[in-house]
This record gives structure tokens, C-alpha cells and sequence, in this order.
């Protein structure tokens, strides 16, 4: 029982510890923990800041760490930077400042001053700090050597694409955090399968680790199978155009089902989970991505987005989002081992990604 409460606490500080590191991410954790550090909130700088990562998914260790610029050393530096920058934008001169100062008449227009220069500065430093950070991230992270290294395989994979589809191709990689998903997860091995897979950005990522891997997708649409095929025609890949419904799964080390479900009713999106947990090899993965219907406003944005999308492609149903748990439910019936991740992507979508674990046979018992 200790062992086991051993293991769930480290569990939980590793992921504190790694939870949205991402280059923007880190960035936006020491931006906000130096703000916090900087302005004049002594004695709320902690909650503040654990409050904040929080409410804005920023990774929780790093936002506090960054309010630490607030300590004894650098304290009387930063209070006097302060006010003579709040000075100094107030009555456009730096004034001589010293610590008496503050307790003789000008004391109000000196801590009108401290509040707006710590504003300023928290802002200035802050900023600096955080693309600092998230360039040092962006460089030395091997998970994100490792993503911008798939990143541009798949962009040269499409290099001969038309125009349009290879800046598509490119847009997509930049923007959707789908792919810093998948780069940090072990993507296995045996046959990979993409269900409605497009213009199969997925396929080609996944290949990377292994171009021999044997690459199957299917999709509606006839002109994106078309630049798949050609595309990955230097990889083992088989893109067909084939309704989900009617595809012959065979079995599959891992299962791509990426923002398709929706275009399913109910019942069908419900049986082709399950049809794609008994395709899975042992350890395989099924990967699924559809939106989070949690999350308000970010929520609405999401479906509004893929109404456009649907009466773009005269799809003649609304999409059709099903909750977390009939989701979860379907993939626990069919005895798999799951993870689930809500992610907002870089444009303001909020999605939720489903990671389902067939039992290998020596942690099936
Ligand atoms: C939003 S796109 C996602 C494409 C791809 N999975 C990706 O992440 O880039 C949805 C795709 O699902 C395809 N699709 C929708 N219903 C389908 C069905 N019943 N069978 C096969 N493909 C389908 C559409 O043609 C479209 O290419």
C-alpha cells in the first residue's frame, strides 16, 4: 500500500514537474511568475501564482520558481527600479531617489509611483525573460529537437505537394499541438492506421521513428488521398479513399482516429471505438481526438469552427460530439487502458485527446 502510495506521489511530481513544457508554455510560466514577483503584492506572490497557473494551465513548479526574482537580494533593486521608472513615466525625469524619501511628504506620489514603475517593469522584464526561456526550451528540450526534427520530415515529405496543400501541410504542423502530443508518446510499433486521415500529416509523423512502417489510412475525400498517396508514396503507406465505416481494420500497432468522430452518428462513432480496441495488437495504441465539450467559450469556438468546416464540405449533418465519459465508457468495455489529456491548441480550440492502451500480455493478468 506504501509502495503504491510511493509511486502516485512521484507520479504526481513528475507530472507537475513536466506538465506543459512546451517553448509558449514555459515562456508564458516565467512571464507570469516574474510579474507576480515584480509588483508589490508582498505576501500574495505565492498564491497569486499557483492561482494563476492554475487558471491558465501554465506548469505550476516553473510559475513559482519565476516569482523568486522577489528575494532579499534583488528586492531593494527592484523597488528601486520601480520607482524611478514609475517616476520617470510620470513626470518624465528620473528623480534622485533614497530610501528616506519615502518617509517624508512625497511618500504617496513615490508609491504611486513603485506601483506604476513595478507594472512596467514586471511587464518589460517578464517579457524578456520568457522569450528567453522559451527560445533556451525551443533549442534544448530533447523532446522539441525531437518534434522539430519531425516536423520537418513531414514537411519535406509534402515538399512536392501543390502549392496550396504543402503550405496546408505546413500551417498544420506549426499550429496544431496534436504533434507535441504525439512526439512525447511512445508511438510503438506494427502497422499503422489512420481513419480519415486526409492528407495523412498523422501517417508520415508517425513514420519517422521508422520509414519501413507499414502505413494504411482511409478518407472521404478524394483530392486529399490523392496528395497522400503521392506524398507518401516514398514510405510503405496505402491511403485509400473509403468511408470509416466500411474499412476493413486489420490488426494494428496503433490507431489514429484524429477530429473524424464527429462526422458519425452516435451509435456508429461508439462502434467503431470498439471495433478499433479488438484491431489492436497487444500494446497497441488507440489515439483519438475530438472536442472538449467542457470548456465554455473555448468550446463553442471549437464547434462553430467545425460547422464552418461542415458546410464548407456539404457535410449534411451537424457535428456530433458525444460526452468524455460515453467515450470512456466504450473504451472500458472493451478493457482498455486509458489516458486522456484536454489540450488547447495554439488557435483558441480546446480539445480533449483519448489514449487507449490494449494490455500487453505481461501486464494483462
Ligand atoms: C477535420 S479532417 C481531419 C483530417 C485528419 N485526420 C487530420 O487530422 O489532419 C476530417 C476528415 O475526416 C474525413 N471524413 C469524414 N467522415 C468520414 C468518413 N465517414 N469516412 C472517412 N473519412 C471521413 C473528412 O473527409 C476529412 O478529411
Amino acid at each position: 500500500m506504501l509502495q503504491g502510495l510511493n509511486a502516485r506521489i512521484r507520479k504526481f511530481a513528475a507530472t507537475l514537474l513536466t506538465e506543459r513544457l512546451d517553448p509558449a508554455s514555459a515562456g508564458a510560466a516565467v512571464f507570469w511568475g516574474i510579474f507576480i514577483g515584480i509588483v508589490p503584492i508582498y505576501g500574495l506572490q505565492t498564491l497569486a501564482a499557483v492561482g494563476l497557473a492554475m487558471l491558465l494551465r501554465l506548469n505550476k513548479p516553473l510559475t513559482l520558481a519565476a516569482t523568486f526574482i522577489n528575494n532579499p537580494l534583488l528586492l531593494p533593486s527592484i523597488v528601486a527600479a520601480s520607482v524611478e521608472l514609475g517616476g520617470f513615466l510620470r513626470h518624465g525625469s528620473f528623480l534622485p531617489w533614497h530610501l528616506a524619501a519615502l518617509s517624508d511628504a512625497q511618500l504617496k506620489d513615490q508609491l504611486v509611483s513603485w506601483v506604476l514603475g513595478s507594472l512596467v517593469l514586471g511587464l518589460v522584464v517578464g517579457g524578456a525573460a520568457a522569450i528567453l526561456t522559451a527560445a533556451v526550451v525551443y533549442w534544448t528540450a530533447p523532446s522539441q529537437r525531437s518534434l522539430r526534427e519531425r516536423i520537418r520530415f513531414v514537411n519535406q515529405t509534402f515538399a512536392k505537394s501543390a502549392q496550396f496543400d504543402r503550405g496546408f501541410v505546413r500551417w498544420k504542423m506549426r499550429l496544431d499541438r496534436i504533434f507535441c502530443l504525439l512526439a512525447a508518446e511512445d508511438l510503438g510499433s506494427g502497422t499503422v492506421v489512420d481513419l480519415g486521415c486526409g492528407y495523412g500529416m498523422a501517417l508520415c509523423f508517425a513514420a519517422f521513428a521508422d520509414q519501413g512502417r507499414h502505413l494504411l489510412g482511409c478518407d472521404l475525400n478524394v483530392h486529399r488521398i490523392a496528395v497522400a498517396r503521392l506524398a507518401l508514396s516514398t514510405l510503405n503507406a496505402e491511403p485509400i479513399v473509403c468511408d470509416v465505416l466500411h474499412y476493413e481494420l486489420p490488426p494494428a500497432g496503433l490507431i489514429l482516429i484524429l477530429d473524424v468522430l464527429q462526422y458519425l452518428p452516435a451509435e456508429e462513432q461508439l462502434a467503431l471505438l470498439r471495433r478499433c480496441c479488438s484491431a489492436l495488437e497487444p500494446g497497441g495504441l488507440l489515439i483519438f481526438r475530438v472536442h472538449d465539450r467542457e470548456r465554455g467559450l473555448l468550446s463553442a469556438l471549437t464547434l462553430g469552427l467545425d460547422r464552418l468546416l461542415f458546410s464548407a464540405e456539404h457535410v449534411g449533418a451537424r457535428p456530433l460530439i458525444l460526452s468524455a465519459e460515453q467515450y470512456r465508457s466504450a473504451l472500458q468495455g472493451a478493457g482498455m487502458q486509458i489516458e486522456e489529456h484536454c489540450f488547447r491548441n495554439r488557435l483558441p480550440l480546446a480539445h480533449l485527446l483519448f489514449l487507449a492502451r490494449r494490455a500487453a500480455p505481461e501486464s494483462a493478468s
